[in-house]
């Protein structure tokens, strides 16, 4: 679970940090883009970084998948009988959302994908034009967009906050002040990631970017 974390946050903060180059502007925007296409050559033929970066993120998704249901497996096994009486422990939103958040966030990613790569649920679907399918795709009159992108982001924000809290804990914050910290830190992780996601279809939205 940790190792393929691990690499999806990683993708997640470049990914993140790389669509905050709209504010740039449309020529910087899609120089980026056409940059990602170009990474590693003329060691590598073009787009061929991009290729291995996707096979990567699928196996990591795929490997992140299948050790949850392993682990759910595992913990349903070593208690096959319900307890009778369930002691009442402290679980907040986004550990119990886990399961379901994961399942949200991937359909969602199916979706951008076919929105913002492949083109074929964007009003644009440029290729060449990133930052016009993106100014496109988040404007006024299809609020809708920004509304079920927010509600994804959020989800992520929720799935994000409970996997860098284990992850922090892991690294030995076991203490009750440890653990303190470590729940801070997940948070502000947490909500900088989805600040940083958000920022760029309310931007759109709201004509500061157009
Ligand atoms: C409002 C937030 C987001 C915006 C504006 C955005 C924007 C984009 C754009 C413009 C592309 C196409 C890049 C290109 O082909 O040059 C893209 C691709 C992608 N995005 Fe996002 N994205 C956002 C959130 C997310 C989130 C939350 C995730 C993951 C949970 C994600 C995962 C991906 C993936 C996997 C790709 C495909 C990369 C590839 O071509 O291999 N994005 N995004």
């Amino acid at each position: 679970m940790a190792v393929t974390g691990i690499i999806l946050v990683l993708f997640l903060i470049l990914h993140m940090l790389g669509n905050l180059k709209i504010f740039t502007g449309e020529t910087s925007f899609d120089h980026y883009a056409h940059w990602l296409r170009e990474i590693g050559t003329p060691l590598l033929p073009s787009t061929w970084y991009l290729w291995i970066q996707r096979t990567v993120l699928t196996v990591a998704v795929v490997a992140h998948i299948v050790s949850a249901t392993v682990l759910a497996v595992r913990a349903r096994a070593a208690r096959p009988v319900a307890y009778a009486h369930r002691r009442k422990i402290h679980v907040n939103y986004a550990a119990r959302t886990m399961r379901w958040g994961g399942v949200i966030i991937l359909l969602f990613v199916i979706y951008h994908i076919l929105d913002l790569t492949t083109g074929h649920l964007n009003p644009q679907g440029d290729p060449a034009n990133p930052y016009g399918n993106v100014v496109q795709d988040f404007a006024a009159d299809r609020w809708y967009v920004t509304l079920f992108y927010t509600l994804a982001i959020v989800t992520l924000g929720f799935h994000l906050r409970h996997g860098a809290f284990s992850a922090f804990r892991s690294l030995g914050q076991q203490t009750p002040k440890g653990e303190r910290r470590a729940r801070a830190a997940a948070l502000v992780f947490a909500v900088a990631l989805c600040v940083g996601y958000l920022v760029v279809p309310f931007a759109v939205l709201t004509g500061l970017v157009a």
